[in-house]
């Protein structure tokens, strides 16, 4: 058996924008999907999800991926998460040229799914490099990431940027604008995250941003503001200025807010953090539900958001330096 993990992140500034060539600034955070994979006799793959954190619940699915999930809580998101191990396992084929390989894979996560955390990059990250290493082949997190990359583009109709999986592949705090996927250099970030216990389509709020976007040229505008905040906050994050980082993390919720990502429930703790004291806040991830990321380095916020109505969970997250790992 062969096990390997990787990281979940959250976006100090630039999703959705990213889908349109504008750059973002994902971070890695300790947070991670772990992945177990053992090669069968044939060529099937059967999926056992186990301690997945679904909707504040905790799913197990044991099963096929060509079988419909026989679970009643918020199946779309089980079946979504057997999708994308579908597509992992497909590019490890192809990586390997072992087109008939079958594995049994079992995937735990304490990276809420659909929340805005990269979780299906996670995974998908985690799933690769298990998978290949299990074979005999060890790729790089280069190469790791961009087949990750294609796996989410199968599964997310061909709508993805590079970010989620670079990050998670290489862990860290990343800049990624268009194929350009680098490091950055982060100073201590205090992290803090909110999550309503919900989740976002990411697929439906992409096309729901594009859909504006072909609409109305402010659309349009307000896209490229979101990277001009991004490349504002590289600079701020270089000299380490954390309080202009979360000036600008406010600017990029607002814009984010018009883009009609947000939500009641991450706008709420979006406005208890800022109430808190937080040095900025804003949705992380496509939004719709999900998480909030906010700085904080005191325990203001924590303890705010665990009282806020509509959030299920509160928690300080340090950024995670590795990425992808053999456990
Ligand atoms: C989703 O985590 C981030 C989006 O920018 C989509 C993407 O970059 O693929 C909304």
């Amino acid at each position: 058996m062969t096990v390997s993990s990787a990281p979940g992140k959250v976006y100090l500034f630039g999703e959705h924008a990213v889908v349109y060539g504008e750059p973002a600034v994902p971070c890695a955070i300790e947070r991670r999907a772990t992945v177990a994979v053992e090669s069968r006799d044939d060529d099937r793959l059967r999926v056992h999800l186990s301690d997945l954190s679904i909707d504040g619940f905790t799913v197990e699915y044991s099963g096929s991926t060509d079988e419909t999930p026989d679970v009643n809580v918020s199946e779309s998101l089980v079946q979504a998460g057997i999708g994308y191990i579908d597509a992992a396992i497909e590019q490890a084929r192809d990586a390997t040229d072992r087109p008939d390989a079958g594995f049994d894979i079992t995937v735990e996560s304490d990276i809420p799914l659909g929340a805005g955390l990269g979780s299906s990059a996670a995974v998908t990250v985690a799933a690769i490099d298990a998978a290949t290493r299990e074979v005999g082949v060890s790729l790089s997190s280069d190469e790791i990431a961009d087949r990750a990359y294609r796996a989410e583009l199968t599964v997310q109709d061909g709508e993805a940027s590079r970010a989620d999986t670079f990050c998670s592949a290489t862990g860290g705090a990343v800049r990624v604008e268009g194929d350009d996927c680098r490091a950055v250099k982060s100073p201590e970030l205090p992290i803090v995250v909110g999550f309503d216990g919900g989740a976002g389509d990411t697929g439906k709020l992409v096309a729901g941003v594009r859909a504006l976007r072909e609409e109305y040229e402010f659309a349009g505008d307000t896209v490229q503001s979101i990277g001009d905040i991004v490349r504002q906050g590289e600079r701020a994050l270089a000299e380490g200025d954390t309080e202009e980082l979360g000036r600008l993390m406010n600017f990029n919720h607002g814009l984010l807010e018009a883009l009609g990502v947000s939500s009641r429930s991450l706008d709420n703790m979006v406005w208890a953090a800022r109430d808190a004291g937080a040095l900025g806040a804003k949705l992380t991830g496509a939004g719709g539900g999900g998480c909030i990321v906010a700085l904080d380095p005191t325990d203001e916020t924590e303890t705010a958001l665990r009282f806020t109505p509509g959030c299920e969970d509160a928690f300080r997250a340090e950024l995670d330096t590795e990425g992808v790992r053999e456990e």
